[in-house]
């Protein structure tokens, strides 16, 4: 089964060991992953690990956790990365959290907003994170999504009449570790109703590992345990997942299949 890994952060200090543990995602049949950087430091790194790993491709842009670090200088420095290599796929990974507002709101909007200007202007999609700021990132989203390359709305734990609505828009939804928790209602309704084409799959390595692996450091080894709960909710053969996620991904990012 080859899977496409849409979300992880490699260039997180929990990986010391990235080198052999990117090796062995690509040996178990994770045929892609989309490192996404989350800060200006992390954009470096994912730079390198592009050039480094054919199988590894790149998304840069900076999380609403780093928004306060942004400037116009900061802006030049993500301009001149987004458009330094081919295997930088999209702009990622930004939004909004309220859960721990580490930036002032009204500055995460902002720089939400200016990242998915420069996506637009560089025809790629975005990785959005959000949480606790569904209504605020879908209102951003529908002003000013409009001549977007569509994107991934990435962890996706909100209900399945806002999901739709991101469908609406353009976006995937973005299926992790959640998936497999108990008591998560509202992520099996939107597992199973919406068109399958509008799915992929992440592990968010290092973190939110799925059961049986859940509260252990995370990796894209994983993402089988997420793409067989699919399957199950879904009543379709895992295989099947892995197929239509990849096509998606592949898609969604440009990569040949
Ligand atoms: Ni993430």
């Amino acid at each position: 089964m080859k899977i496409f890994e849409t979300h992880a952060h490699y260039d997180d200090a929990k990986f010391p060991d990235r080198d052999q543990v990117l090796k062995a995602c690509h040996e178990a049949g994770i045929q892609y992953i989309v490192n996404c950087a989350s800060d200006i430091a992390s954009c470096k790194t994912t730079l390198q690990m592009i050039e480094t790993y054919p199988w590894v491709y790149g998304a840069i842009g900076v999380h609403p956790h780093s928004a306060s670090e942004m400037d116009e200088d900061n802006l030049d420095r993500l301009y001149n990365y987004l458009t330094s290599s081919d295997k930088v796929v999209a702009v990622g990974e930004i939004g909004l959290d309220y859960h721990y507002d580490f930036s002032p709101r009204d500055v995460q909007q902002d720089w939400f907003i200016e990242q998915i200007e420069l996506a637009k202007e560089l025809e790629l999609p975005i990785i959005v994170h959000t949480r606790e700021a569904l209504e605020d990132t879908y209102n951003i989203l529908n002003d000013y999504s409009y001549g977007l390359t569509g994107g991934i709305i990435h962890s996706y734990n909100g209900s399945l009449e806002m999901a739709e609505r991101f469908v609406e828009l353009g976006f995937h939804i973005g299926i992790g570790g959640m998936v497999t928790f108990p008591k998560v209602r509202k992520v099996i309704e939107t597992v199973k109703a919406l068109p399958l084409d509008r799915l992929v799959v992440e592990t968010d390595s290092p973190y939110l590992a799925p059961v049986p692996k859940r509260g252990e450091r995370n990796d894209s080894r994983n993402l089988p345990y997420i793409v067989e709960k699919i399957a199950e909710i879904r009543g379709i053969s895992a295989e099947e997942v892995a197929q239509a996620t990849m096509d998606n991904a592949c898609r969604l990012f440009g990569v040949q299949s």
